[in-house]
């Protein structure tokens, strides 16, 4: 087993609603080695984007604890918590959390900008090359009330990848996504786990989940099971890499509809 980068220990979210509460993650015990690209499929309801949230630091958990990069970020203070998003952690969630004042380039190298890892030209450059291979280049200028939901998403993929995160928080990102605007989202977060970056993703696609090397079955809050396809090796002279991803999907089908989906 490689380096374990983001673990879970009893993992626990109650929400109270009208004084009656909702166990919505049961202890969930999970280990992310560094460099996995792991999907996190289920029901609607059974808590996917709850584990995102609270295993990412965005929420609050009720028990137990998270390790991220050997850190416990349980019990870390919000500013601390910040910094270490910022540097360290890129994030696409369903409510995009983006400036409503600034056009859509501005949006995407802020956290660049905030960082100051690199220089702003470098920032601007990295910004430009990503939203060039996502197709919304034409984009960069307008308001992001002038710009569709795909193309939103798109470039909120954009501003998590700015920093070449150590690991990037996706949920559902080609939820809004016709299948162009689809594969060039997979294959961008494909390259960043090339690059390096571990991803933790919630998706409803199969064809985006047969591209991670591990997929966990999420229902009422409980991890019941979890399948292991490895990654994609495209070797150029021997098989066409349609045939291998057909065979991942058609996998990942069959246990699927063994997990009840
Ligand atoms: N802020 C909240 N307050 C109270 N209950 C919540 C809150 N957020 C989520 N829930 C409840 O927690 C459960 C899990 O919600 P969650 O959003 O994690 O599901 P999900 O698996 O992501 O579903 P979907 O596939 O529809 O996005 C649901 O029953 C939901 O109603
Ligand atoms: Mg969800």
């Amino acid at each position: 087993m490689g380096k374990v980068c983001l673990e879970a220990i009893d993992l626990c979210k109650t929400y109270i609603v009208e004084g009656n509460s909702n166990n919505v993650l049961q202890n969930i015990n999970l280990k992310i080695e560094e460099g996995e690209f792991v999907s996190i499929m289920g029901p609607s309801g059974s808590g996917k984007s709850t584990l995102l949230y609270t295993i990412s630091g965005m929420d609050s958990m009720t028990a137990g604890k998270v390790i991220f990069d050997g850190e416990d970020i349980s019990g870390m203070k919000e500013k601390e918590l910040t910094r270490l998003r910022l540097l360290k952690m890129g994030f696409i969630f369903q409510q995009m959390y983006m400036m409503k004042k600034l056009c859509i380039i501005d949006n995407i190298v802020l956290p660049g900008y905030q960082a100051k890892l690199v220089s702003r030209e470098e920032v601007n450059r990295h910004a430009e090359d990503l939203m060039r291979r996502l197709g919304i280049i034409d984009t960069a200028e307008r308001e992001i009330t002038e710009v569709s939901g795909g193309q939103l998403q798109r470039a909120c993929l954009a501003r998590a990848l700015i920093n070449s995160p150590r690991v990037l928080f996706a949920d559902e990102p080609t939820g809004a996504l016709n299948s162009k605007a689809s594969s060039e989202v997979l294959n961008e977060l494909i390259k960043a786990n090339e690059a390096g970056s571990t991803i933790l993703m919630v998706t409803h696609s199969e064809k985006v989940a047969a591209s991670s090397d591990r997929i966990i079955y999420l229902v009422d809050g409980d991890i019941q099971g979890e399948l292991k396809l490895g990654k994609v090796t495209v070797k150029s002279d021997k098989t066409d890499p349609r045939e291998e991803l057909q065979k991942r999907e058609r996998k990942l089908r069959q246990w699927l509809d063994e997990m009840g989906w």
